[in-house]
């Protein structure tokens, strides 16, 4: 059987199975080491048994066992850096990226500024700051020693200096920050989310009390910990909790100027709080 016969073959099941055709491309070109281009050139040559065998044993977790194309392929991409990724840590999300959007846009003019990333999972958002600040001095955390391990990986894939910690919320958080950015967990456990999320990636990373909140309450109840007087907090928030979340921090930040910001779909995406920020 030739690349293009077992493309076709499979690409017509993906059809059929009402999956994405592109997987099957994705994966044939990550199990044969090849790139596009060579996998063009050698379209009509014989596929080896080992490349056939290794891309059909991920397409089967694919079309049949509901498995994350991420964690297929080991790897996605955010704020235009490749990632590594695998069960156990969460896959960046494209909203995210958002996030790190509105940090950078809030550093700009601030030299060196010193920035914490609580719950770094994959290292996305650390990363993706410090590709795009390289003055910026990043500490990223998790609770999980698993995404630390894979956070660490992309760093020096990416030759990127983050210093990593493992630490439970602000257990073993040292020194003082300029700006604190956190993607917490936050989905509720009541709430209904899609199988291919709540089947495969860690719950750690997904769910938290009192109706998805409590990772909010928790990071800003202690927040200035951490934090040197002039500061900034940004944090990813769910779509419908605007109320609850004002209220969470006019309780712990009566003065501060804070605001709601909306993503491309409209939908409440970030929440940014001002201590005394000036840039
Ligand atoms: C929604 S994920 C975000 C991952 C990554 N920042 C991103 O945006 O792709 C939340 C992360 O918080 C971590 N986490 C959960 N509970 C934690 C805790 N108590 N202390 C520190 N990190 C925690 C999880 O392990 C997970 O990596």
């Amino acid at each position: 059987m030739t690349y293009e016969e077992f493309y076709m073959e499979q690409a017509r099941l993906a059809e059929k199975l009402k999956k994405e055709k592109q997987v099957v491309k994705l994966l044939l070109l990550e199990k044969s080491g090849m790139t596009a281009t060579e996998l063009y050139i050698n379209y009509r040559k014989k596929i080896p048994v080992e490349v056939r065998k290794k891309t059909l044993a991920a397409l089967d977790e694919y079309f049949h066992h509901n498995k994350p194309v991420q964690y297929l392929l080991g790897y996605t991409y955010f704020y235009g850096l490749k990632l590594l990724v695998r069960p156990g840590v969460l896959i960046p999300r494209p909203e995210t990226e958002l996030l790190v959007e509105k940090v950078l846009e809030n550093i700009v003019g601030r030299k060196t500024p010193r920035i914490l990333d609580l719950g770094t999972g994959s290292g996305a958002i650390a990363l993706a700051i410090k590709k795009n600040r390289g003055d910026a001095l990043l500490t990223a955390t998790d609770i999980s020693a698993l995404a630390l391990g894979v956070a660490r990986k992309n760093a020096a894939m990416h030759g990127l200096d983050v210093e990593f910690i493992e630490s439970n919320l602000f257990a073993s958080i040292p020194g003082k920050y300029d700006v604190l950015v956190s993607n917490p967990p936050y989905v509720s456990r009541d709430e209904n989310i899609d199988p291919l999320v709540s089947e495969n990636e860690p719950e750690e990373a997904l769910y938290a009390g009192e109706g998805g909140l409590s990772f909010y309450r928790e990071i800003l109840s202690r927040a200035r910990e951490v934090l040197f007087d002039s500061n900034l907090i940004a944090l990813e928030i769910p779509e419908n909790k605007d109320e609850e979340l004002s209220a969470i921090v006019k309780n712990y930040f009566p003065e501060s100027e804070f605001a709601i910001l909306k993503d491309l779909n409209n939908l409440s995406r970030i929440l940014i709080i001002r201590n005394d920020w000036r840039i």
